[in-house]
């Protein structure tokens, strides 16, 4: 065979990026399950895409994988879990040695560094490689993040490379405008290798954390402005749409400012958001992320209450009920000065935004450890600067803060970051506590503020709490006057007699 890659899963981010490498040149081989769905995008590709003649179908897997030029590249785009374990299993028997199987999905990266194991000892090449940007991402320029073997990534590179988004080299906006048969061309390219095995879906899963904690944090600030300031959807919007000409200027932002101003389309009289029920849904990647922080012991408490809040919101039902039994303080709007009070809740939105974005990335550092990789911040957040659903100009503060210093400790402490902090904490203290009296959720921008002050405190009050667990389980404490593991224990009972060392 000849083609230059095959692409097992024809849903819509399947279908996206096949037309995206069609339209970079390259040669893609489709294969789904059902072949009925193979054959619809076939039709759909003949009617009226640029490049349908280099996107070929097969009903059987075999000839799939027969017209592809060796070493075979296929990627597969479909649930993650078992399925990836079935496409796999069906492909062993019809693949040599060399090949690259490559998956595509938002897999957990454990998952991801166990099949690449088994594939090794097969002499079979396994990249899982994260795919972020949605549908238009897929179609014309997601961030790819890939991992696996060098070998691997060098075969798939010139693929990679040209189907990525690109950016300015100097500002690093998103180059903008590519279109079916006519990609972008130049720019720097929003992707890189990430590491061996799981890295390149371990920072995936991160990105998708951020992307929680990040849309968690636009909620709350809406929340305010509609709650605390008594602003209709639409005008919220146009802040909305002002915020993104300025340092939060972002994909999140921009789609939050068209969904505020979208009208019902049953009913124009009515806002969108104000008949879309408030009950979020979840696949999984932001509770890993979590969950993982929580293995490796990482504080990223805000991207933890991000999922927390969808649990919350999840809970609609009771939340009804108990709407009409807990009573909490009347919200009296604020009417006066509003234009003031929208500026605030921009800082406290951008000084949350920053300690987020350092639980993330602090989460990656403490990981690496973990698995042995290492990460190249600055190029994630390179690569994360475009295509993306966290794409933003906020991004390249990042790649420069790693730029200065490539051994930074946490965001916080980055020169920018700091002086962003510094000067935008007053607002943000202030609109947490005009939550907290008027009775307005915001657990995200409170749980950023709380890891702020945590990571900022020489002392925390963990010396009481490791007096207790000294006291009732003898789990013993070490002193600030002595060597650090140096352990000791009193004698709670009788506590007057001499301390003693465990
Ligand atoms: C992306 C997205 C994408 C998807 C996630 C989030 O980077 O393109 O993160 O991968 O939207 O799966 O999905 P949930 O919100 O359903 O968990």
């Amino acid at each position: 065979g000849e083609h230059h890659i095959g692409l097992i899963g024809l849903a819509v981010m399947g279908q996206n990026l096949v037309l995206n490498m069609a339209d970079h040149g390259f040669t893609v081989s489709v294969y789904n399950r059902t072949t009925e769905k193979m054959e619809e995008f076939i039709e759909r590709c003949q009617s009226g895409e640029p490049s349908a003649d280099r996107v070929i179908g097969y009903a059987k897997l075999k000839d799939f994988v027969k017209s592809l030029a060796k070493p075979r590249k296929i990627i597969f785009l479909v649930k993650a879990g078992r399925p990836v374990d079935m496409v796999i299993a069906e492909l062993l028997p019809l693949i040599d040695k060399g090949d690259i199987l490559i998956d595509g999905g938002n897999s957990e990266w454990t998952d991801t560094i166990r099949r690449e194991n088994e594939l090794a000892e097969k002499g079979i090449h396994f990249v899982g490689s994260g795919v972020s940007g949605g549908e238009l991402g897929a179609r014309f320029g997601p961030s790819l993040m890939p991992g696996g073997s060098k070998e691997a990534w060098n075969a798939i590179k010139p693929i990679w490379r040209a189907c990525a988004a690109k950016v300015d080299k100097k500002t690093g906006a998103e180059l903008q405008g590519a279109e079916a048969g006519k990609p972008i061309k130049g720019g720097e390219t929003c992707t890189a290798h990430i590491g061996p095995d799981g890295a390149g879906h371990y920072v995936k899963m991160v990105h998708n954390g951020i992307e929680y904690i990040d849309m968690q944090l636009i909620c709350e600030a809406y929340s305010i402005m509609r709650h605390l300031l008594a602003m209709k959807p639409e005008e919220i919007g146009e802040v909305f749409e002002e915020w993104n000409k300025g340092e939060l200027s972002s994909y999140l932002i921009e789609i939050t400012a068209d969904i505020l101003k979208q009208k019902d389309p049953t009913n124009k009289r009515k806002a969108f958001v104000d008949i879309v029920l408030d009950r979020a849904g979840q696949k999984g990647t932001g509770k890993w992320t979590a969950m993982n922080a929580l293995d490796i012991g990482v504080p990223a408490n805000a991207i933890g209450e991000a999922v927390y809040a969808r649990c919350l919101s999840a809970l609609k039902d009771e939340r009804v009920k108990a709407s009409k039994v807990l009573k909490g303080p009347k919200i009296k709007p604020i009417q006066r000065g509003k234009a003031k009070y929208v500026e605030m809740i921009r800082e406290a939105l951008y000084c949350s935004k920053i300690c987020a974005y350092a639980q993330g990335f602090q989460l990656m550092t403490e990981a690496q450890k973990e698995y042995n990789w290492k990460l190249n911040f600055g190029t994630i957040a390179k690569i994360w600067r475009g295509g993306c659903i966290i794409r933003a100009r906020f991004l390249q503060k990042i790649t420069d803060a790693y730029a200065n210093d490539k051994k930074l400790q946490n965001l916080m402490m980055d020169p920018y970051f700091k002086k962003a902090i510094h000067s935008g904490q007053e607002d943000w203290r202030k609109i947490i506590s005009l939550c907290a009296e008027h009775g307005i959720p915001s657990p995200a921008f409170g749980s950023a503020l709380a890891y702020y002050d945590g990571y900022r405190s020489e002392v925390l009050p963990a010396n009481l709490l490791q007096g207790m667990r000294d006291y009732f389980g003898a789990h013993t404490y070490e002193r600030t006057d002595k060597k650090r593991g140096e352990m000791f224990h009193i004698d709670w009972p009788d506590p007057k007699r001499p301390q003693y060392k465990a």
